[in-house]
């Protein structure tokens, strides 16, 4: 949406964004020459074997951009981003003509552009330059099997082990392998799919919409401008049930039980309180699809339909903070999105700070959870700092209320919410808070290093202090038994249990035979389902070489293959001895088909690094 326009459904023309002039290094398109106005993809699923010979597994159909020029001077070409995979067969037309009511569609040429290692440019020539304003459609044919963009799996490799899987997943630019777009975040779009899927398939897609049309085909709508990256696809053997007003969980037949009994009730408190702090949940429904084992995140935030790995039938709901996580992002993310990837940040530092929030308003305490990469930790202690400078929550709730109202369906850099924020308080600005030394807000965004400002976590201090002291005693040469045996650890909670084997690890390697003795007083820990348990329990058997418990880490890889759990262990294995190595050769030699072809690569290069 171009800048200054009328803001959705009228009312005042929004604020010129710094954004409007940003460059996205990461698409190869020439987005800003035009306006897409909607997508339409129109796309037959077949299931077959791998690979290019007939018959085999893909994709195909059309994809129908309806665009707007806006280059002054006209343009002769339009540049989406593609990907090698994408065989597109051909290219046609459509221009408005005086007198005609549908133009007839005119085959056009097109060619491909090397621009980097995940997507090449896809060019379509026009006969005659479009000129400024001026209304077109383009329709490409095209068909995509094997590719970073589209995953296939095979029957082993879903839950119910009957039937085959695809999944698409965008973030960041891989849905340049799946259909042909302006694969950026700065560009926001409406999109319609009519989609054919063999007999006894579902498929289910991030729209507004799920119509069935006819036994085979479903046909979907997305009344929302979101950008390429969130546009999703899943078929399967997949049924669905209801779990709140708003909300639906779908699985596999063999998984649905489980994910009612999880997420019963609990989305629409979620939702609630999210609209409560936020504005306006505006995707009418919110539902959750439950992935095979080799979904490589524990939740994607495609709007209407989060996608989530299965590790969250934990049993014991211990894992709603990824749930909450993702429900945040239809505030921060989908609704207010980073115009590019260099700005990642806006969309996950402000959800962590929402998560929280909305966790600390249900939970009262503020669990710190398990994730410290920067743009999500150090994101978070900006906005907290922020809140800080502010003094007051309800004030803070407030602008960030304000903010999405602001932002809504556009994209933007810091820079836009920076300016915003200031003015929203003025006081603030004329104190010219964004330059006090130390914590000039230049440096939070564009200094490496440890966040000038922590956020206070007090509050879980008491949470914390009994799991930190628990270490301390089993890091002992000399094993205090009575001491141990005093702490009983059956009523904490999975989050304090984490933070227990976390301080467990970083003592590690122990004492000889600690870990031993440790695995056998807590088999609720080594014996965990739990994922979260099982990745540290593992990250512990290997720091300390624990032999006898190696094929639990073996178990775990083979049974999930979130990026998170995998890489870490990968490390941990390769960093280990001669047999833990061996153990890493193995296990991905054995489960590399089944991993997302984003995390075969990661482990390929922890596995055996290239050049060496
Ligand atoms: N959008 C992210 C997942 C993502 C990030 C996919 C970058 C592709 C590229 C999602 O919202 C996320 O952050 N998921 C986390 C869970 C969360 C509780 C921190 C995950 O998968 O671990
Ligand atoms: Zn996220």
């Amino acid at each position: 949406m171009a800048s200054g326009e009328p803001s959705p459904g009228g009312g005042a023309a929004r604020r010129p964004l710094h954004s409007a002039q940003a460059v996205d290094v990461a698409s190869a398109s020439n987005f800003r020459a035009f306006e897409l106005l909607h997508l339409h993809l129109d796309l037959r699923a077949e299931f077959g074997p791998p690979g290019p010979g007939v018959g085999s597994r893909g994709l195909s159909g059309t994809a129908v951009l309806d665009l707007r020029c806006l280059e002054p001077e006209g343009a002769v070409e339009l540049r989406l981003d593609s990907h090698p995979c994408l065989e597109v067969t051909a290219a046609a037309l459509r221009r408005e003509r005086p007198g005609s009511e549908e133009p007839p569609a005119e085959p056009v040429s097109f060619y491909t552009q090397p621009f980097s290692h995940y997507g090449q440019a896809l060019c379509v020539s026009f006969p005659q330059p479009c000129s400024a304003a001026e209304r077109l459609q383009v329709l490409l044919t095209y068909r995509v099997g094997e590719g970073p963009g589209v995953c296939w799996l095979a029957p082993e490799q879903t839950a119910g082990k009957k039937k085959p899987f695809v999944y698409t997943q965008g973030q960041a630019v891989l849905n340049r392998a799946f259909f042909p777009c302006f694969d950026t975040p700065a560009v926001k779009y409406k999109y319609s799919a009519l989609i054919e899927v063999p007999d006894g398939f579902t498929a289910v897609m991030s729209a507004s919409t799920w119509e069935k049309r006819g036994p085979n085909k479903f046909f979907f709508q997305m009344c929302q401008p979101i950008p390429s990256y969130l546009i999703a696809l899943a078929i399967g053997d997949l049924v669905s049930a209801e779990v709140g007003p708003r909300s639906r969980v779908w699985a596999e037949p063999c998984l649905i039980d489980a994910a009612k009994e999880e997420y019963n009730g609990v989305i629409e408190e979620f939702l609630a309180t999210g609209e409560k702090l936020f504005g306006p949940y505006v995707w009418g429904r919110y539902d959750l699809l439950f992935m095979p084992p080799s979904f490589p995140f524990g939740g994607m935030e495609n709007p209407c339909l989060t996608f989530v790995t299965p590790c969250l039938l934990a049993g014991d709901r211990s894992l709603a903070d990824v749930i909450i996580h993702e429900i945040s992002h239809s505030w921060f993310g989908n609704l207010v999105t980073n115009a590019n990837w260099g700005e990642f940040w806006l969309n996950e530092g402000f959800t962590m700070y929402a998560q929280r929030r909305i966790s600390t308003i249900l939970f009262g305490v503020d669990p710190d959870d398990t994730y410290n990469e920067t743009p999500y930790e150090k994101g978070f202690c900006f906005v907290s700092y922020l809140a800080h400078l502010v003094g007051d929550q309800d004030q803070f709730d407030n602008f960030l209320k304000a903010y999405v109202h602001e932002f809504k369906f556009q994209s933007i850099l810091a820079d836009d919410f920076l300016d915003f924020y200031l003015e929203y308080f003025p006081e603030l600005k004329k104190k010219r808070v964004d330059i006090i030394p130390g914590f000039e807000f230049d440096r939070w965004l564009n200094t490496p290093g440890w966040p000038p400002y922590l956020p206070d976590l007090s509050p879980g201090d008491s949470l914390m202090k009994p799991a930190e002291e628990l270490a301390q005693l089993w890091a002992a040469e000399e094993l205090d038994v009575k001491a141990i045996e005093a702490v009983a650890i059956s009523p904490w909670k999975t989050y304090q249990l984490v933070y227990f084997l976390d301080k467990i690890l970083q003592k590690s390697p122990l004492p000889p035979g600690n870990v031993k003795t440790l695995g056998e007083t807590y088999p609720s820990i080594s014996n965990a389902r739990n994922a979260e348990l099982r990745l540290r329990w593992g990250q512990i058997v290997l720091k300390n070489d624990h032999q006898e418990d190696f094929w639990k880490v073996k178990e775990f890889l083979h049974n999930q293959g979130k990026q998170k759990y995998t890489l870490p262990l990968y490390h941990a294995m390769m960093g280990g001895s001669e047999v833990a190595q061996t153990l890493a050769k193995e296990t991905f030699a054995s489960t590399a088909s089944q991993l997302h072809s984003n995390v075969v690569n990661y482990v390929q290069q922890i596995v055996a690094p290239k050049g060496s």
